[in-house]
């Protein structure tokens, strides 16, 4: 199936709050163990997560490793204000400094993290090579890498089928915008080519039936 873009930024509130509501426990909790045990000794470290919405990976991030300092950005003002409250409730503002900011203008220097991770922002780009830049730009060297997000499925009855078994309780809203992600997502060969033209160090995987995983270390 052809990849079909869906807007960029989550800046309506009403979608925002939709998704900030969305049951994404068992995924999340999934990334965050998973950037342990790849980078068991980034526990002290200086991490962006690009596009965090509303912050559901940096607050989990922070309770597992309290010494890690997570920088959050995302462009869109509505998930800003969730991840705001968010942070609060769980009482991390030491932790987690979130930032207003839109890819590929971020307000950080060359080389300012140790690791740089985002879930679920790439299939909001229209131009991957903007993303892939921005995570190199980022990362000092030997930084490491977690990138996840959806696989564009074969079919829109393939894109159904997952919304039905993934998203069946979630409201109207919300089960549109996932079958409108899945469409603007990316294949896993799509991604390995773009890690072949600009960042050969990192592999790429499927992990589920919906998931493609980057993960390494930047040169
Ligand atoms: C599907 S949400 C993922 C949120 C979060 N990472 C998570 O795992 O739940 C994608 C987020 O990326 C943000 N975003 C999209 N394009 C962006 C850009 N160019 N710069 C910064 N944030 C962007 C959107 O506003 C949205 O909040």
């Amino acid at each position: 199936m052809e990849r079909i873009l869906e807007p960029e930024l989550m800046d309506d509130e009403q979608h925002a709050l939709a998704y900030a509501q969305a049951d994404f426990v068992e995924v999340n909790r999934g990334f965050v163990d998973r950037f342990r045990t790849t980078f068991p000794d980034l526990t002290r470290s200086r991490v962006v997560d690009l596009g965090c919405g509303p912050a559901d990976v940096p607050v989990r991030l922070a309770r597992l490793l309290p010494a890690l300092g997570v920088t959050a950005v995302d462009a869109s003002a509505a998930m800003v204000r969730l991840a705001r409250e968010a942070v609060q409730r769980a009482g991390l503002g030491a932790s987690i400094r979130l930032v207003r900011a839109r890819l590929p203008a971020l307000p950080f220097a060359s080389s300012t993290f140790d690791a740089v991770i985002a879930n679920s922002l790439l299939h909001h780009l229209a131009e991957p090579g903007v993303f892939w830049h921005e995570v190199q730009r980022l990362g000092r060297p030997r930084a490491g890498v977690l990138v996840m997000d959806l696989c564009r499925p074969a079919s829109p009855s393939h894109a159904r089928d997952l919304v039905e078994t993934y998203a069946g309780g979630e409201s109207p809203l919300l089960k549109r915008d996932f079958y409108n992600s899945l469409r603007a997502a990316f294949t896993p060969a799509e991604v390995a080519r773009q890690l072949a033209r600009q960042l050969p160090q990192l592999t790429c995987r499927v992990v589920s039936d919906r998931h493609w995983v980057v993960s390494g270390r930047l040169p």
